[in-house]
């Protein structure tokens, strides 16, 4: 075996149950693409460019256009002013924007935290540049941080705290009060922040977006990172976008110049475009918000306990009412018994915790949540 930086590292969740079901009936719901169509009116300005033959390579810190129209909108969302000229860069998305971020600021033996359960990306970036991950558990049932349990694990090494608001796969929400203790144990350090807010639009019951560069000082150490795959359903298209003040997006720039070089320019086009047309964003949440109130509706009354989601697609459901297999037996079970795949919790731990937790992505249409939910909400006890 060639020893590599990530030898240890295996394909994420979602990418093995939907290699597992290629071509099965099950009603897979892991998979991260969504049912919904992306706007009409965005797939028009889309065919536009390519038509008109924007063939050739967009600038390579992302389409001045798109960086201007990213720059108008987080001063109308959120009050904030980020340079396009130099505190805003297109990335492939935001995993690449999470991986470019990591990758330029931790250097060997510098340590990072992150709270779990994670998204997969932090871990492999963290680990190629030499640094350590140090986890924090989210707290049940409701997956809050215990901001005591950070404030004794930062020292002098930690280059980096991780959040990701909503969270993937919890469906939490940094509160107004984390992003007010996450500034406190942060002020006066050298910590930088990555904040994931690649669901930063499909927020439920009402809530309003928000972001860490809503805090001026935390925006000053703070690396935000949003995807236009989750707003406008087009993870397809992999673009996405990295906001930092400039001392920090100087340096990113670098990492990201030879990473990526450049992103996909007629979709740039069609994204600055339609960036500057009336968009409704409370509507954006609304399928989302139908589906998990199914799911609510349909597994009150069964005997999974369920947190509802405050936003993302992803809702836990804790089975230990019906099984004490392990969940990944149990998830196995499901597949093979009910004919639905959900994920296991513990594989989003680095050390596979395993709360009797399985998750779902209510992202498919009303006829396959109506049918897994059926489903499951028949589930006997098995012991
Ligand atoms: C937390 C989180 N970050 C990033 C991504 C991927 O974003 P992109 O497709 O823009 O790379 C996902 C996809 O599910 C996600 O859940």
């Amino acid at each position: 075996m060639i020893k590599t930086k990530l030898l240890n590292i295996g394909k994420d969740i979602h990418t093995v149950i939907n290699e597992l079901l290629q071509e099965s009936d099950v009603l897979n719901l892991t998979q991260i693409s969504p049912d919904f169509q992306c706007p009409a009116e965005l797939s028009k300005l889309a065919e536009k460019y390519f038509r008109k033959g924007y063939n050739q390579y967009a600038h390579v810190d992302g389409l001045l256009e798109l960086r201007e129209a990213i720059s108008e909108n987080m001063d109308e969302l959120y009050g904030v002013k980020y340079s396009p000229i130099n505190e805003i860069t297109i990335t492939a998305g935001a995993t690449q924007a999470m991986f470019t971020a990591i990758s330029t600021f931790v250097n060997e033996g510098d340590e990072v935290v992150l709270f779990e359960p994670a998204y997969s990306s932090y871990v492999p970036a963290i680990v190629n540049s030499g640094g350590r991950p140090v986890f924090v558990q989210l707290k049940r049932p409701d997956y809050y941080i215990d901001w005591d349990e950070v404030q004794k694990i930062i020292n002098t090494r930690t280059k980096l705290i991780i959040v990701n608001t909503p969270h993937n796969p919890t469906g939490s929400i940094l509160s107004e009060e984390d992003i007010a203790q996450l500034r406190k144990i942060t002020n006066g350090t050298k910590i930088l922040v990555i904040s994931n807010e690649t669901f930063e639009h499909i927020v439920f019951d009402k809530r309003k977006p928000q972001s860490v560069s809503g805090n001026a000082q935390l925006a000053e150490r703070s690396i935000v990172i949003s995807s236009f795959g989750k707003t406008f359903n087009i993870p397809g298209w992999k673009i996405g976008y990295c906001l930092a003040p400039e001392k920090l997006m100087s340096q990113i720039r670098k990492s990201n110049m030879f990473q990526i070089n450049s992103v996909n320019t007629p979709l740039q086009y069609a994204l600055a475009d339609y960036l500057r047309t009336e968009i409704d964003y409370s509507i954006i949440a609304k399928p989302y918000e139908e589906n998990r109130n199914l799911v609510l509706d349909r597994l009150m009354n069964s005997r999974f306990e369920i947190v509802p989601s405050k936003g993302t697609f992803y809702q836990l459901l804790d089975y230990k009412a019906i099984s004490d297999e392990k969940d990944t037996e149990f998830a196995r079970r499901l597949i093979d018994q009910i004919g639905v795949a959900l994920f296991p919790l513990s594989v989003f731990y680095h050390d596979s915790v395993d709360n009797k937790m399985i998750g779902m992505c209510f992202n498919r249409n009303k006829e396959i949540m109506e049918d897994a939910c059926e489903r499951l909400k028949k589930l006997n006890p098995i012991r």
